[in-house]
């Protein structure tokens, strides 16, 4: 409640201003989840408004929508955070289709299994993107799993022990360090790149937007927009506090959603496990 009441406060508002309380509600940690469903629930129903439960991906997949400028379905997008790494063809808000996952590892705990691995702090993925600007990129080369044959699924845990070997084997020098945190970089953000043109030429979209966590990653922001003016897509990124988790993101999948009429019981409920091509469309 501290953290509602600064948010208000800082936004000019009082709790006589909110037309509803959105909150996710999947997928993650049973734990966590009730304990914002069970806050949220309350809230609302103190205050006499609705409240909506939000599928979390579905939070980071309309970030970009935040944006000046937003993106118009049809369009691919790429979620990659520490508990995804998926390619989602989204025809229009709601309709969402899986044409690529993750086989184990996703991008974001590859990156924060070889910080962790190289002594960087938790969580790894900007401490070790930070660390790749001071290394070269060819010193070590790792594989781009899974491109070598066609498909969009992806497996990041492979790499991750491809690193773990090379670091056990070298000096383990500040300048070995580096380069290594830029070979595992190149050798990512090349197997996001090639994932992305499949999937927008499978889907035969121009657009694609890209979201989560790692979305925040300058290299890979770079290179899709490199990508993007060479094949003739359009790259949408939100701005990098809206890539890594917030709240603005839930709070607008939720409007989104209350807005189009959808409403949820008033009983607690949550999803740990919960697919997008699950989520209800919108009426249009
Ligand atoms: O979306 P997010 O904030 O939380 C989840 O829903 O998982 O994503 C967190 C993940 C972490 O694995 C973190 O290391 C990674 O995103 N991440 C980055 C960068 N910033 C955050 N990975 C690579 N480069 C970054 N700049
Ligand atoms: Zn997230």
């Amino acid at each position: 409640m501290p953290l509602v009441r600064e948010t208000l406060k800082q936004a000019d508002l009082t709790t006589a201003d909110l037309g509803g309380v959105a909150y996710t509600s999947g997928p993650g940690l049973v734990g966590a989840l009730l304990v914002g469903a069970a806050a949220s629930r309350a809230m609302a129903w103190a205050l006499d408004v609705p409240a909506i439960g939000v599928h979390h991906m579905e939070g980071h997949l309309l970030a970009p929508l935040l944006e000046a400028d937003p993106p118009e379905p049809p369009f691919v997008a790429l979620l990659v955070s520490g508990g995804h790494s998926m390619l989602i063809e989204v025809a229009a808000i709601g309709r969402y289709r899986l044409l690529g996952d993750t086989l184990d590892d996703a991008a974001g705990e590859a990156f924060d299994k070889t910080a962790k691995l190289m002594g960087l702090p938790y969580p790894g993925g900007p401490h070790l993107a930070k660390l790749a600007q001071q290394g070269h990129p060819d010193v070590f080369r790792f594989a781009r799993p899974m491109t070598d044959r066609p498909g969009l699924d992806m497996s990041f845990s492979g790499l991750t022990t491809q690193v773990l070997t090379a670091w056990q084997k070298s000096d383990q020098s500040e300048q070995t360090r580096a380069d290594i945190a830029r070979g595992f970089e190149e050798a990512i953000v090349d197997t996001l790149v090639t994932k992305c043109r499949r999937a927008l030429e499978a889907a035969g979209a121009e657009r694609l937007v890209v979201a989560g966590g790692v979305g925040a990653n300058r290299h890979l922001r770079e290179r899709l927009a490199e990508a993007g003016a060479a094949d003739g897509f359009r790259v949408y990124f939100p701005r990098l506090e809206f890539c890594t988790d917030n709240g603005a993101m839930i709070a607008q999948a939720g409007a989104i959603r209350l807005a189009a009429g959808q409403v949820d019981g008033p009983e607690i409920r949550v999803q740990p496990r919960w697919s997008l091509e699950d989520l209800p469309a919108l009426a249009s």
